[in-house]
């Protein structure tokens, strides 16, 4: 429990004192360099005491464009001399996950010799900066803040209207249906049980053709059966919900708004897959989020819907809150695995997988917050359950597998919008698309988007699969200031910026070929969202969208992207530590306006530093962050030449 006791060392005395790390050592018979290969590894633990005064400042996306930078030179300008001193320290950090209230900043006030645990940070969302700078110089001058701090839950809660939320406006007491439905189906027996947990993942999970919510968008029926059908003394499921990417923070409101359907989302998980241990890994930054999940968890505890012997079912399924020790990198999973089994969170080449060798080695489920929290709505919503005398043999994970997903049989693949007529175009011509999906005439599923921005409604949409691009915009809102819509980032930095006309020779080739002539070029605004069929426009669809208006400062904003890549990889792959650093650096040196003509033109080539760079970045590279790190650079030079050119020095 190495990382957990240095969380509450650092939350007691604001950083990690030696004494106490060689105590925790002691403690834990460990020898010292265990602890500090740990604490060497987070950004979040700091060995020597700290500032009296620290503010941090979100210089990700949504918080840029809303003017981050010039809040942090204000607040330097204001706290000179508190910085000068040592007593102050501002400083730009990775997005905080409240892009909705943009810039974000929280700050942290350790009164000297404070040892109280009271080092929870303020946080102040959206404000302007004579308000942040008003709170800082009152609390460095060791007074009350003149402005009370935000909150998470002072948003609007939207969760009584989502599908998800298969409890909304019910009593307490009725939740936890879908885990009372697979521990009724065990009690009536071993072969009643297994064809219970068949059900909900051929009938349930497959037909509804529920997709994994954290960014690869594989069908989470798969892992649910890998872990099944794996063998080890103990299974885990693991939550992620270290939500870091800019610009995403639908899990923030999932886990504050509806705990009980991510609990039970795990819980149901790990009686399914015969695991006994859940954990749900929760960035530090969302305290309010830690604490509705925690207090969940032992209100379910004593219902006895979670812990030892189930109901009375004999079956066990522990539950509890892992709070990561920070970093953008923690949210990878084979990363977020090793920070729970008290290492450094770097990840690791797969395979093995983690369905087989995940936790300790043991058979493990890592499902996003999302994927987990569709689950109760999709086994209480879907078929009923089955009453028919079980079969004789289990159904294998090949043979669930095999079997074609009916989707008109699942009420959540029943929601999908049906296809327009570019998507039939495209979409009746793929091969794969129509053996994966059959003669579907619909996007299945629903999902939901962070969404912010330059937008009048920034916040967390829950959306049928099929609308379209414009349609999520009008419901956030519309852009600001009737503004026209410049570009979009689709999935947070990873996926860089698409603008808002897709002209015909910047389609993937496949498609020039596929569609007609006549048609010239298609407007962003009018795609329909489907991670499948984005794909197919080599578009990726993350659940972190930021918009873009006309005004936008694109190439200020490829450079806050690049720093972030550059200051969260976390240095195990040569090529990535060093090119996301060469690309800050070309990021950098375009927006200071020393690049001339001809450096952006030897840039923008087949073949330049930046394509070999990405080449090499992504083929060497052991996750994802090394294949998306080039794209914010590559897609302003790519889109964008008009921003560009603004820079280029003569
Ligand atoms: S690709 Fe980058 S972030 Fe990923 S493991 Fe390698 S160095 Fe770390
Ligand atoms: S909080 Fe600033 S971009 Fe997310």
């Amino acid at each position: 429990m190495i990382v957990q006791q240095l969380n509450q060392i650092q939350s007691h005395y604001g950083y990690l004192p030696r004494e106490n790390l060689v105590a925790l050592a002691e403690r834990l018979a460990v020898p010292l360099y265990r602890i500090e290969e740990v604490v060497s590894f987070f950004p979040h633990y700091r060995k020597t005491p700290p500032p009296q005064l620290e503010v941090h400042v979100c210089r990700d996306m949504s918080c840029h464009l809303r003017g981050s930078a010039s809040l942090i030179s204000d607040l330097e300008a204001n706290l000179a001399s508190e910085i000068t001193a040592g007593r102050a320290s501002v400083c730009g950090v990775s997005c905080l996950g409240r892009c909705d209230r943009a810039p974000a900043v929280r700050i942290h006030s350790h009164a000297a010799g404070k040892h109280d645990g009271s080092h929870e940070p303020l946080s102040y969302l959206g404000r302007r900066n004579d308000e942040v700078v008003a709170v800082a110089k009152a609390l460095a001058s060791g007074k009350e803040p003149v402005v009370q701090p935000d909150q998470d839950a002072d948003l609007p809660d939207r969760s009584p209207a989502w599908k998800i939320n298969a409890y909304a406006g019910k009593p307490r007491e009725e939740r936890y249906q879908a885990v009372k439905r697979v521990i009724e189906a065990i009690r009536r027996g071993p072969a009643m049980g297994d064809a219970e947990r068949d059900r909900i993942i051929q009938s349930a999970l497959k037909n509804a053709v529920l997709l994994g919510m954290g960014g690869a968008g594989g069908q989470a029926f798969k892992k649910w059966c890998e872990v099944r059908e794996a063998v080890g003394q103990r299974k885990y499921v693991v939550c992620n919900a270290d939500e870091s990417e800019p610009g995403t923070f639908k899990d923030r409101e999932l886990l504050l708004r509806t705990p009980y359907l991510v609990v039970e989302g795990v819980l149901l998980a790990g009686i399914v897959l015969g695991a006994t241990q859940g954990y749900i890994y929760i960035r530090h930054e969302y305290e309010e989020c830690i604490a509705a999940v925690r207090e969940e968890i032992a209100w379910a505890q004593a219902q006895r819907f979670a812990g030892e012997d189930i109901l009375g079912s004999g079956v066990d399924m522990t539950v509890e809150a892992f709070v990561s020790p920070g970093g953008y990198i923690c949210g990878e999973q084979t990363a977020l695995i090793g920070a729970i089994e008290d290492k450094r969170a770097e990840p690791r080449n797969r395979p093995p997988e983690l369905q087989t060798n995940g936790l300790w080695d043991m058979p493990t489920l890592v499902n996003n917050v999302e994927t987990l929290a569709w689950a109760p709505a999709i086994v209480l919503l879907g078929e009923t359950q089955s009453s028919a005398a079980p079969p004789a043999t289990r159904a294998t994970c090949r043979a669930i597998e095999k079997a074609a997903p009916d989707t008109d049989k699942s009420w959540y693949g029943g929601q999908g919008r049906p296809f327009d007529e570019l998507a039939t175009m495209i979409l009746g011509s793929d091969a794969d698309w129509q053996r994966r999906h059959g003669a579907a005439t619909r996007f299945p599923g629903m999902r939901m988007f962070s969404i912010s921005g330059d937008l009048n409604r920034p916040g967390v949409y829950e959306i049928e699969n099929g609308i379209t691009v414009g349609e999520l915009i009008d419901l956030a809102g519309g852009i600001r200031g009737g503004k026209k819509l410049k570009a979009m980032a689709l999935s947070g930095p990873s996926g860089g910026f698409t603008p808002a006309v897709l002209p015909r020779a910047i389609w993937p080739r496949k498609l020039q070929r596929l569609l007609p002539e006549t048609i010239k070029q298609v407007e962003l605004l009018g795609l329909q969202m489907h991670i499948n069929y984005f794909r197919v426009w080599d578009l990726m669809l993350g659940a972190g969208i930021v918009v873009y208006s006309e005004d936008a400062d694109l190439v200020e904003q490829a450079l806050a992207c690049q720093r972030f890549y550059s200051s969260e990889s976390c240095g195990k792959c040569v090529p990535c530590r060093i090119g996301s650093t060469k690309f800050t650096e070309i990021a950098a040196d375009l927006a200071g306006r020393r690049l001339k003509r001809s450096d952006i033109a030897a840039l923008s080539g087949e073949s330049s530093v930046i394509t070999d760079l990405a080449f090499t970045m992504a083929n060497t590279a052991i996750c994802g962050l090394g294949t998306v790190a080039p794209n914010p650079l590559s897609s302003l030079l790519k889109h964008f030449p008009t921003d560009v050119e603004r820079y280029v020095s003569s």
